[in-house]
């Protein structure tokens, strides 16, 4: 009987995580099986509890569970606590009976910058779009990792304020603000970037743009976090107005990775995981 790990979220039907964790347990001749469970937020409770007296390794947590779970776990960890979301659940290494909710996503967003974008948030002027759960870890590593400026762009400008009122014991000397998404300071805001993340669910699956991204500076560095499609209508136009673009692909990979390792104890073999990704989205749904 294989060692089962899960993914929770709703809808779940798109997501590329059973591909990745599956190619990785074959890579690495695990007797595991991964599996995506579509829940409702008032099934996630019962579930957890299910998880806990099972054998499972434990679960990845998406849209729109990330938050609610780090409420429900017995402990919260890491990168998790600051960001007050939780993408990972695993056993507490002493007691295999308490859920401990990690975040990954950190993880994967730092890796990802470093890989294909040769860069770290050190020094950088970030604008970041969005302030959900995602929006909300790429802060954190903003933050931690010394970014000069962190403007936070969001349609409901209010929750970009919370966002940045609760991460205040990180800002430390960098000089943060919200901004709402149709503020006319917004071009000079990305003007002045050296760093710009999209991390709103807009041009999921869509040509929609979550903001214009043309008076960017030729070498500003522009991410979307979404991956499908691959080359995002933002980045097109980033790339169209100068900019270097990084794609989502690589901080969903990394990200699973670092779940992988978690639950495993095993090195992730991230390549498998990547191409097992690229060949899922290459296949039209
Ligand atoms: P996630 O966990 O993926 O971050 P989320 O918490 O639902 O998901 O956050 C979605 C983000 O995309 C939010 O910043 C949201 O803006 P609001 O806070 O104003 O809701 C943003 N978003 C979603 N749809 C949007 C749209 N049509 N236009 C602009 N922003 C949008």
């Amino acid at each position: 009987m294989p060692r089962l790990a899960y993914v929770i979220g709703h809808p779940i039907r798109h997501s590329l995580s059973p591909v990745m964790h599956n190619a990785a347990f074959a890579a690495c001749a695990i007797d595991g099986e991964y599996r995506a469970i579509d829940l409702m937020p008032e099934q996630v409770a019962d579930w957890l509890t299910e998880l806990r007296g099972s054998n499972a390794y434990g679960c990845n947590v998406t849209v729109p569970h990330k938050e609610m779970v780090a409420r429900l776990v017995d402990d919260v960890a890491g990168d998790a606590v600051l960001a007050g979301a939780v993408n990972t659940v695993c056993r507490h290494p002493t007691d295999s009976r308490r859920l401990v909710g990690i975040n990954t996503d950190t993880i994967g967003f730092r890796r990802s910058l470093a890989e294909e974008g040769g860069i770290s948030c050190q020094g950088q002027h970030v604008v970041l779009l969005g302030a959900g759960g995602a929006a909300r870890a790429l802060a954190v590593v903003a933050l931690q990792d010394g970014a000069a400026e962190l403007v936070v762009v969001n349609r409901t400008e209010a929750r970009a304020e919370v966002l940045l009122a609760s991460l205040n014991a990180l800002v430390g000397p960098c000089r943060t603000r919200a901004v709402a998404l149709g503020d006319p300071t917004l071009e000079a805001e990305l003007a002045s970037a050296t760093l710009v993340v999209n991390a709103t669910s807009v041009g999921l699956g869509s040509t929609e743009l979550p903001a214009d991204p043309a008076s960017v500076s030729t070498g500003c560095m522009v991410m979307d976090i979404i991956y499908n499609p691959r080359a995002t209508a933002f980045l097109i136009a980033a790339a169209r107005a100068g900019a270097h673009t990084v794609g989502g692909l690589g901080m969903l990979v990394h990200q699973a990775g670092a779940a992988f390792e978690q639950w495993t104890g095993v090195r992730p073999p991230v390549e498998v995981m990547r191409a097992a990704a690229e060949q899922a989205l290459s296949i039209p749904a």
